[in-house]
């Protein structure tokens, strides 16, 4: 796959690309870290301008985007939806228009409510003439899931997962219903790369039927499976990759109150030392934070020596950079 050939695409979730073209921007990603920790400038982006449109909170993916448009000699915009006529009801249609007329790129994060945010950022990418990233949306982070999949190869040593168990975990939480992207966009992208992702989740934390549909029938093709189970120790069982978090019960999106009483019936669904010790021998602990700590997963655990979330986390910059890089032209007239 010539790193060309994804100038201009849309990146919005990993099943829209090809295995291939994963693979592509892992190996761009490879690339960058190494270059970042050398210090060699890496300017493929030089005044190009990047708008991210955020409808929600965020630490590390704006962060990382931010940083890594500077670092490849851009600029990000932020975009604050509340402090935008977004607010007010600007259709995506003109959001599309209207960014992608001033720059050269357009990243979004909707992912509060299901039903809303992959169609809002599908939109706006219909009507942009520069590429758009999906930041996080109600159904996928795949942001997300490449700085994942790239930590899983840099433990393992290698990107085929074949026969790996990796086990997708819903955990407690006491603070907000959490988006159900995370644990969709594993199911979505690691089978494709050989893993058999086992969700381990109570019987009302069901994901949304037409993104598992989809994930089920690319896992396949892959050479992955994916099987679910309402019992965490038998998900922790032999897993390779543990992967607790917690998120919402998709018919209480909207109804804190009740979902945060849900959530209470299942308080002892934490990832802790006894869990972690029925997991494989060389397992690794992943979360793509912020964590409930003592909710979701123990100190003892999180900041334990089979923990790798600070290496998943620095891995959002490099991937990150590389998407940004692949569709923004940074590699326009390279082979
Ligand atoms: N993992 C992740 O998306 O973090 P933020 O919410 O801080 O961006």
């Amino acid at each position: 796959m010539g790193r060309a050939e994804l100038t201009g695409r849309d990146f919005i979730s990993t099943a829209d690309w090809s295995v291939d073209e994963i693979g592509t921007a892992l190996d761009v990603a490879r690339e960058l870290k190494g270059a970042f920790k050398s210090g060699d400038p890496h300017r493929l982006l030089s005044d190009r301008t990047l708008f991210m449109i955020f409808l929600d909170l965020s630490t590390r993916t704006r962060n990382a985007f931010e940083a890594g448009m500077t670092q490849l000699g851009g600029h990000a915009h932020f975009i604050d939806a509340n402090t935008s006529q977004i607010a007010h009801g600007e259709s995506p249609r003109d959001m599309g228009i209207i960014l992608s007329s001033y720059g050269h790129g357009i990243a979004i994060r909707h992912d509060k409510v299901p039903g809303e945010g992959n169609a809002y950022i599908r939109e706006v990418a219909r009507y942009s003439e520069t590429p758009v990233i999906n930041l996080q949306c109600d159904e996928d982070h795949p942001t997300q899931q490449l700085a994942d999949l790239m930590t899983i190869e840099e433990v393992f040593g290698t990107r085929d997962l074949t026969g790996m168990k990796v086990c997708v975990s819903w955990a407690y939480a006491p603070s907000y219903a959490k988006p159900m992207s995370v644990p969709q966009g594993l199911a979505l992208l690691l089978p494709r790369f050989g893993a058999d992702v086992t969700i381990a989740r109570p019987p009302e934390y069901r994901l949304m039927s037409h993104v598992m549909d989809r994930a089920r029938l690319i896992a396949t093709r892959g050479g992955g499976s994916i099987t679910e189970v309402d019992d965490m120790d038998a998900g922790f069982a032999d897993a390779q990759v543990v992967y607790p978090k917690s998120w919402g019960a998709e018919h209480l999106f909207g109804n804190e109150q009740e979902a945060l009483a849900l959530n209470a019936k299942y308080k002892d669904w934490i990832c802790n030392h006894r869990r972690m010790q029925t997991a494989a021998n060389d397992a690794i602990y992943m979360h793509c934070l912020p964590a409930d700590r003592g909710y979701e997963v123990t100190d003892e655990v999180i900041d334990g020596e089979q923990s790798v979330v600070f290496q998943e986390a620095e891995n959002r910059l490099h991937s990150g950079k590389a998407l940004l890089a692949l569709t923004m032209g940074g590699y326009a007239t390279s082979g």
